[in-house]
């Protein structure tokens, strides 16, 4: 799909001194003993031992041992020794962003091939990693974390490609079941889409326009057994799609909405499981124009449509046992001729009215449209994600998103999914008397209820739009886009969101039981 060679991902559970590669990493925790792992010392002439006496290694995050394998017996000659942090927070999130900081380093080195030991210094005292679920979690957490080194930025540099990444991956373990190959499996599908969305999501707006979003976000369900279906601005007229439209009327690019069906033929009617992503493909704000500073980061206000559409292919290429509709509205926000302009009111399919006091708060604007077609759909259960508000940066930061929504047990339960996910989640409430803060003297309610409390009053807006259905509501304005490149990944798109979606729908069989 991406350019990318075919990729070989391997389990092993033979001694680490019999695998056939170039390089071995090792994960390593702060404190552990020498003798954490049996053979390692002797295996580079004692210099692990060396290095933890010096300090010069000391297993504080992502720090670096590299050495040469002296023992003759061995077949791999080098090792990566690579800072696990402190054991008391290691676990399948920490092992993530371990493992794809050390395949980055491996690809710096243009290392064509690598193993990476699982263990877990903490319950399995050190030994790897056996057929327990957290020793699976573990696992699949190496897994996903090489694999989303693969994710290559800067493609439209036209000198200087990166280099290309590692081919060939052991994954080392001890004594697994023989259904690991399919966690494995699993873990390179969920992550190879995180990896098509953050190139969606890193598309600049003049290439990646309504349209072009339609057309990939379409091609990404090809030979999954999703089907798509593309609404162009007829169609979307047709349905009385107000908001939607409204939206796109500044632009001289036409809207899309894209919908995406995942019908397992033996899957029962309910629950259907309904994921409703923003496709801004650019937002200027529109006549409440946006300053200048900053302002081309708006090209990743799609990333939660790219997040539902490259979940809808993971979620088809795993067979999820459940139905899933997948709704992306799809539009640019600009301020043309035709734009809409603040005080107008906008006609919502479902038939509620909007005053738009703020034509920069158009994200819950599209999402109220597709929330109700979701519906329309049969969508019993479901989640929007959405860069909606710089309010939750304010609230949150750059490392958490917000998670909003009711009933509380299917918040908490996406909650606690987004967090095995890799997507940290945090919650925070849908005060219902800052709905006020919405009231018009003309219509139903406004688009914006100001400043105090921005992120929960965008929540409320959404929430006229769930039907009273089990709905929760990630804003990922914070999540979606690395400002700064850290020892695990690259400044730019993060792909949020798609694991944490795909999970839920493929795990729908350990849902609590809200239906
Ligand atoms: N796409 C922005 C939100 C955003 C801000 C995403 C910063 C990523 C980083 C959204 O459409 C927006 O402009 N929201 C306004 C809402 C306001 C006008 C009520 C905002 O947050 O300022
Ligand atoms: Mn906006
Ligand atoms: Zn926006």
């Amino acid at each position: 799909m991406s350019g990318v060679p075919p990729i070989e991902v391997t389990s092993s559970s033979a001694p680490v001194s019999e695998l056939d590669t170039d390089l071995l990493i090792v994960p390593w925790g702060e404190t552990e003993s020498v003798h954490a792992v049996s053979g390692l010392d002797e295996a580079v002439g004692g210099l692990l031992r060396q290095a933890l006496t010096s300090g010069e290694f000391t297993g504080k995050p992502y720090e670096l041992l590299l050495a040469s394998v002296v023992d003759a017996r061995w077949k791999v000659r080098r090792l990566m020794l690579i800072g696990a942090g402190r054991l008391d927070g290691f676990g399948p999130s920490q092992l993530r962003r371990v493992a794809t900081a050390a395949a980055l380093q491996c690809r710096q080195r243009r290392i064509g091939r690598a193993a990476i030991l699982v263990r877990d210094p903490v319950s399995g005292a050190g030994g790897p990693v056996t057929g327990d679920p957290r020793g699976i979690a573990l696992v699949r957490a190496a897994v996903e974390g090489v694999t989303l080194s693969e994710f290559h930025t800067g493609s439209f540099k036209t000198s200087d490609p990166p280099p290309s990444p590692v081919l060939q991956w052991i994954v080392v373990t001890g004594p697994v079941p023989a259904t690991l190959a399919g966690e494995l499996e699993r873990s390179r599908i969920l992550a190879t889409c995180t990896n098509l969305a953050r190139e969606m999501a890193n598309e600049p707006g003049n290439v990646l326009t309504p349209i072009e979003f339609a057309n990939r976000a379409a091609a990404v369900a090809d030979g999954t057994g999703v089907s798509v279906d593309v609404l162009d601005e007829a169609r979307l007229a047709k349905l009385g799609m107000g908001l939607l439209l409204g939206v796109a009327r500044g632009s001289a690019e036409p809207p899309r909405m894209v919908v995406f069906r995942h019908d397992p033929p033996d899957a029962s009617d309910a629950p259907v499981l309904g994921l409703v992503g923003k496709g801004i493909t650019f937002d200027t704000g529109g006549i409440s124009l946006k300053p200048a500073e900053g302002m081309d980061r708006m090209k990743d206000d799609m990333a939660g449509g790219a997040a539902v559409s490259c979940a809808m292919r993971a979620i088809g290429l795993l067979g999820a046992p459940i139905r899933v509709v997948g709704v992306v509205p799809i539009a640019e926000n600009m301020p043309g001729g035709k734009a809409v302009k603040p005080g107008d009111v906008l006609r919502s399919a479902e038939g509620k009215t909007v005053e738009v006091l703020n034509t920069d708060a158009e994200g819950r604007l599209i999402l109220g449209d597709a929330l109700w077609y979701a519906r329309s759909l049969g969508a019993t259960h479901l989640v929007d994600v959405a860069t909606l508000t710089g309010a939750i940066v304010v609230a949150l930061g750059k490392g958490v998103s917000g998670i909003f929504g009711a009933p509380d047990r299917w918040v908490q339960y996406v909650r606690q999914v987004g967090d095995a996910a890799g997507d940290p989640l945090w919650p925070l409430p849908l005060v219902d008397e800052y709905r006020d803060q919405l009231k018009s003297e003309i219509a139903d309610f406004t688009n914006t209820g100001g400043r105090p409390a921005g992120s929960i009053t965008a929540a409320l807006f959404l929430r006229e739009f769930a039907g009273g259905r089990p709905w929760a509501h990630l804003d990922i304005a914070g999540t979606a886009w690395v400002d700064e490149a850290r020892p695990y990944g690259p400044k730019g798109p993060s792909g949020v969101a798609v694991r944490t979606l795909t999970e839920l729908a493929v795990a729908a069989r350990a849902w609590p039981d809200v239906l």
